[in-house]
């Protein structure tokens, strides 16, 4: 079967849990609180990507404080079932952290080692006070080692695998304009 088709089939069978309108409503009460936060602030906002870039390029416009842009690759090492804690950065912030507040922004807040890794790179080079933010919070117990809670936090959801807005089905479908539940059959990523 085709790629075409087969991702076709993927998001027939999965439950839209949000639509795009609303994630623009919650990225406008998440732009309302950073708006209060960092009204006289000058945060980077660094992007985890690839998953928290659309979340992000969504969220900018509604900004209206000063802010610099960056991001930093991030990923799990390996395997997530193995239990792999190890974060690997792989692209830097293109520009020094030293001394600047961080608004980290990534996809999901899961089992919280991605954030919670970030966040201690960013306090290893310097920077100033660390924030986090994400589009969607697992309610869920995090690693040991994981952040327990972003700052900045637009939905709350079960813990189940979702995909859309950024998030991908084993790199596709991050282009959805909505966050969709995958079906149980599709839940082996096999494409
Ligand atoms: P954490 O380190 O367990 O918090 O994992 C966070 C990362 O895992 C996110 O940046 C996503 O890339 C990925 N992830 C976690 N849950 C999901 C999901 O439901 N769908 C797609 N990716 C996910
Ligand atoms: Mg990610």
């Amino acid at each position: 079967m085709n790629i075409k088709t087969r991702l076709e089939e993927v998001v027939s069978r999965a439950t839209c849990l949000f639509t795009g309108d609303d994630i623009n409503n919650a990225l406008d009460r998440m732009a309302a609180e950073m708006n209060q936060v960092f009204k006289f602030k000058n945060p980077v906002m660094l992007s985890i990507v690839l998953g928290g870039m659309v979340p992000m390029d969504n969220l900018l416009p509604r900004l209206t404080f000063p802010l610099t842009v960056d991001y930093i690759h991030a990923s799990r090492y390996g395997d997530k079932t193995s239990g792999s804690n190890d974060i690997k950065i792989s692209v830097p912030p293109s520009k020094s952290l030293k001394g600047r507040d961080v608004v980290i922004m990534d996809d999901i807040l899961d089992e919280g080692i991605t954030l919670a890794a970030v966040k201690e790179y960013c306090r290893q080079q310097g920077a100033g006070d660390i924030y986090s933010a994400v589009l969607l919070n697992k309610r869920k117990k995090r690693a040991s080692n994981g952040l327990l809670h972003a700052d900045f936090v637009g939905f709350d959801i079960d813990d189940l695998f979702v995909i859309g807005y950024g998030l991908d089905y084993n790199g596709y479908l991050r282009n959805l304009n909505g966050i969709y539940v995958v079906a149980k059959e599709d839940m082996d990523l096999h494409l």
